[in-house]
């Protein structure tokens, strides 16, 4: 740590001591977690993030750690690191810190604490005088299956086939497994870990454990299978106890689209289920209770059908009453057999399960005929509701969701395609009963429940909001009621698409993990939410599901064979590079670079292979292109041309992005050979798009709005063409009356490079729209998520072609990433990943006079707050402890800057201050800042 700090050109060194700031570490994460249990990674990575409880400290930095990894709680809170004491290291550094102590076992349960050293400045002084934090609290990981060898128990199945009920509807009731046992000692800990094929849903005397919904989630199950594990031991007791579990269909043996039907899937629709149960008695020893074939099955329970996109169908007069207790009457059940799954890895489930992370009430009520009522749940959502219905024994209750009503204000299904989303309950007996779905998924803002008696209020539904629960890391607010709305909706449509994968869509039949919409929403999810451990599990489906000559799919799981079709489509399969690129930048994940790394080589090269000259002419599986463009929109006067960038234009770019960040990875991971090799096929690619697509005057081959866009935004051009090429760019507005004609993978990228080139205003008109095509229009058209087309609804015309018409795809919202990067002002520094230095840069817009961001990165929380008022700038920002950010502060002068109310080259913890042209810029330490000017 460097100890002095220039200000004005005066070096100024004072040490202080015992003034500091006490310094916590907080947030112990393990592999992005906290307190995971079944890691299955050798080597599991530690992080922590350090918080100060002095709100006036600056320049926190960590220059050393000491972590303590403890068998027991015990032997921790004697701070006897028994399986690893790192002693002090000399570090700055708190992510990623791999776990080096005594090698781990399949099972095992690590407790551990870091404690820290750092050094803060004080007042104007830098103080090189190191504080000792205490201990952190303790935190803990549990190992799970390091070895598929230490598997100890067997898949067990009902050994039936998957039917066809309709035709391409493959499924059947759910099997129901259960086995009793008794323990005879008093217990310490029991740990169970836990799989199925497909969903599972397991219950321990007969309490569900778990928050997790719709596990195991999708994953090339041929290659691998999530499990979970689960804390059993207060579920558990002395004497008798039973474990149950049901389980039904999902993405593994039910329809899906692109799929084949479940004969030819892997393991021809079978179910499965896999349990070990380890309990530690008080006196040490050690028993387990395994899926085997002790255990029995029947398919005579409630739930007679189900899948992802048709609903469930639920006979609560089959409900098994007892049947995951003790003392249950099974035997009409039969035994279970061994099911057979070849070659399939368990592996930890290492993302956040699917849960139900909020509960809505909704907005309105009414009976539009009798015995149907509709419910608004004022916005749209996805995951399913709880319903409280009346009727007599055997009456069936039909639940449909929608996204949207018809002209007659009744609920418009024509978008869902094939999906029914419809749940049928078939009542008990007579009276009031209460039922919530647990097979599958719905995306819907209006909900019908017909067949009912009585009458039916707002008391009797509960929306439950469901999907993968990410950790909430951004909050936007400003000035503006519509870019509020539009980052409300960008937020509800990443909820409704984070399924263990990215999905497109959450309603029709298709929600799978097309790679070309998270590709553009990737930074603006991260801006969200912590994507890490989403991101590390799906960047495995990805290299799962590449094809063997390095074709990246279309989508990841991929349904399809890949060797086949759906892959090697530019946009789509270049997100197995893009993705990580974010990652990369977002959370410094190096070693899953590393790991990703070959997949991406192959890539670039199979493309290169195919296009020896540079221009992506060959193997271009479907060519979605630049989906959903201008061109692509109805709308009366709207020009049906010259939105769409040509093919080879727009593959050649991506093509040419993919190779340069493979090239920046090789040098990331110092495999200088390769990056030699790479950088230079990037120059021969840019060379060859500019000799083939751009004419002397600068324009680009189509002349689109779209083409310019992504040749700017990946430095395609020589520096003196790119001026040119942005006046170009805004040029090409103009047919459309200043309105985009963008498809989902320019739109975001045309709005950054307006930006980024000097259009900032028009960046900001486009975004505060309100005509179409706009986000304001689809706002003021009622959306409260992100639609799939511009057009998806308009007045007069009434919906766009059912056949693609998702009213919550996340794509065209890849625009938050803008309105982070400059309205909030928060910007990763891609030479300095996760947040050690990041810049922060508000840029304001005419129609926004304040706005204020707050982004948890992966070392704590930033702020950039500003306001515009009477001709003054407040901005106050916060740098959180160990990082450093470059502050650009708007249409500033230098010596009229206040921080704190002294000048800002008197302030402390600032330097490196200038003017450059209407800005100034300056260095900061971490801390807490208001400047003024
Ligand atoms: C999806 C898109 C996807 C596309 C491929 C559509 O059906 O919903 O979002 O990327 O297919 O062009």
């Amino acid at each position: 740590m460097k100890n002095s700090w220039i200000w004005g050109g005066f070096l100024v060194v004072i040490l202080v001591g015992n003034l500091l700031a006490a310094v916590t570490p907080q947030q112990l994460r393990c592999e992005y977690r906290i307190n995971p249990l079944g890691v299955d990674v050798i080597r599991p990575r530690l992080s922590w993030i350090l918080t100060s409880d002095d709100p006036a400290a600056r320049g926190i930095v960590q220059q050393a750690y000491q972590v303590l990894a403890a068998s027991s709680r015990d032997a921790l809170a004697k701070d006897e690191g028994n399986f690893w004491d790192s002693g002090r290291v000399e570090s700055s550094q708190t992510l990623h810190i791999e776990y080096n102590g005594t090698p781990l076992k399949s099972g095992e349960d690590v407790f551990w604490k870091v404690k820290v050293w750092s050094t803060a400045l004080v007042d104007i002084r830098d103080s090189k005088e190191e504080v000792a934090s205490a201990w952190s609290e303790p935190a803990m990981w549990s190992m799970g299956l390091l070895k598929q060898t230490d598997r100890k128990a067997q898949w067990i199945s009902d050994g039936l086939p998957c039917t066809e009920l309709l035709p391409g509807v493959w499924t059947r009731p759910t099997t129901h497994l259960r086995r009793e046992f008794t323990l005879d000692k008093p217990i310490t800990r029991a740990t169970v870990l836990v799989s199925g094929l497909g969903m599972y849903e397991f219950n321990l005397n007969g309490r569900r454990l778990g928050e997790q919904q719709l596990a195991p989630e999708f994953t090339v199950y041929k290659n691998r299978i999530q499990y979970n594990v689960f804390d059993a031991t207060k579920q558990l007791q002395q004497g008798a106890n039973a474990v149950g579990a049901m389980v039904g269909d999902s993405w593994y043996n039910n329809r899906l689209i692109f799929a084949p039907p479940p004969p030819e899937r892997p393991f021809e629709g079978r179910r499965g289920f896999y349990m070990e149960l380890e309990i530690v008695y008080a006196d040490g020893q050690k028993q387990h209770i395994l899926s085997d074939t002790d255990w029995t099955w029947t398919t005579e329970g409630p739930i007679r059908s189900n899948n992802i996109y048709d609903g469930e169908m639920y006979d609560a007069r089959k409900e098994l009453t007892g049947w995951a207790d003790a003392g249950y009457d099974d035997s009409g059940w039969k035994p279970a057999v061994k099911g057979e799954f070849p070659g399939t890895a368990l592996v930890w489930q290492r993302n956040e399960p699917i849960s139900i992370v909020e509960e809505r009430k909704p907005v309105s009520v009414h009976s539009p005929e009798p015995g149907v009522y509709q419910f608004d749940m004022g916005q749209n959502m996805v995951g399913w509701c709880r319903v409280r219905v009346n009727g007599a024994g055997g009456q069936a209750i039909n639940i449909r969701h929608a996204e949207m009503l018809n002209d007659k204000g009744r609920i418009y299904t024509d978008n869902l395609r094939g999906a029914k989303q419809l749940n049928i309950y078939v009542k008990r007996s007579d009276g009031p009963e209460e039922y919530e779905p647990r097979f599958t998924y719905q995306g819907f803002r209006y909900v019908e429940v017909s067949g009912v008696t009585g009458e039916m209020t707002l008391a009797d539904l509960t929306g439950k909001v469901v999907y993968s629960a990410a950790r909430r890391t951004g909050w936007f607010e400003c000035s503006n009621a519509l870019v509020n709305q539009l980052m409300s909706n960008i937020f509800w449509t990443q909820r409704a698409n984070m399924y263990g994968m990215p999905t497109d869509c959450p309603q029709r039949d298709e929600r799978t993990g097309w790679m070309g919409d998270i590709q553009a929403f990737a930074q603006t999810a991260m801006f969200n939410m912590d994507m890490a451990p989403f991101m590390s599990k799906w960047l495995m489906d990805v290299r799962d599901s590449q094809a063997d000559d390095g074709r990246f799919p279309d989508m990841a799981p991929t349904p399809a064979d890949t060797n086949k079709g759906f892959s090697s489509v530019p946009a789509w399969g270049d997100a197995g590079v893009f993705v990580p690129w974010d990652v990369y930048v977002n959370y410094a994940d190096l070693r899953l670079i590393k790991e990703h790394f070959p997949a991406m080589q192959k890539w670039v090269d199979f493309i290169h292979e195919q296009n020896p000259d540079h221009i992506w002419r060959k193997s271009r599986g479907n060519d979605y292109n630049d989906w959903l463009n201008g061109d692509t929109l109805i709308a009366e006067g709207w020009p049906r041309k010259g939105g769409m960038v040509p093919q080879e234009v727009f593959g050649t770019a991506f093509y040419a992005r993919s190779t340069q960040r493979v090239a920046q990875f090789a040098a990331i991971l110092g495999r200088h050979e390769l990056e030699k090799i790479y950088r230079q096929r990037h120059k021969d690619i840019c060379e060859a798009f500019m000799k083939t697509f751009v004419d002397a005057e600068g324009v680009i081959q189509g002349n689109t709005q779209a083409g310019y866009a992504l040749a700017l935004a990946f430095d395609i051009l020589p520096e003196d063409r790119q001026a040119k090429a942005a006046e170009h760019m805004v040029e090409c507005l103009k047919p459309y009356n200043g309105h985009l004609s963008t498809g989902i993978q320019s739109t975001h990228r045309f709005m950054q490079e307006l930006t980024r080139r000097g259009y900032h205003e028009q960046a900001g008109q486009l975004l505060l729209l309100d005509t179409f095509p706009s986000w304001g229009h689809t706002i003021r058209e009622g959306a409260t998520t992100i639609w799939e087309r511009w057009d998806g609804y308009l007045t007069g015309r009434g919906f766009q072609h059912p056949g693609m018409n998702s009213f919550n795809h996340w794509a065209l919202g890849a625009v938050g990433e803008w309105i982070w990067r400059h309205l909030a002002g928060i910007n990763p520094d891609e030479a300095h990943p996760g947040f050690t230095q990041f810049v922060l840069q508000p840029r304001p817009i005419k129609g926004v006079d304040w706005a204020k961001g707050c982004f948890e990165c992966v070392r704590g929380r930033i702020v950039s707050d500003w306001k515009r008022e009477n001709g003054t700038f407040t901005y106050t920002v916060e740098v959180p402890a160990n990082t450093t950010a470059t502050v650009i502060l708007p249409q500033a002068r230098l010596e009229n800057v206040r921080e704190n109310n002294k000048l800002l080259t008197q302030s402390f913890g600032i330097s490196q201050c200038e003017q450059a042209g209407y800005d100034v810029h300056c260095q900061v330490v971490s801390g807490t800042y208001t400047f003024q000017w």
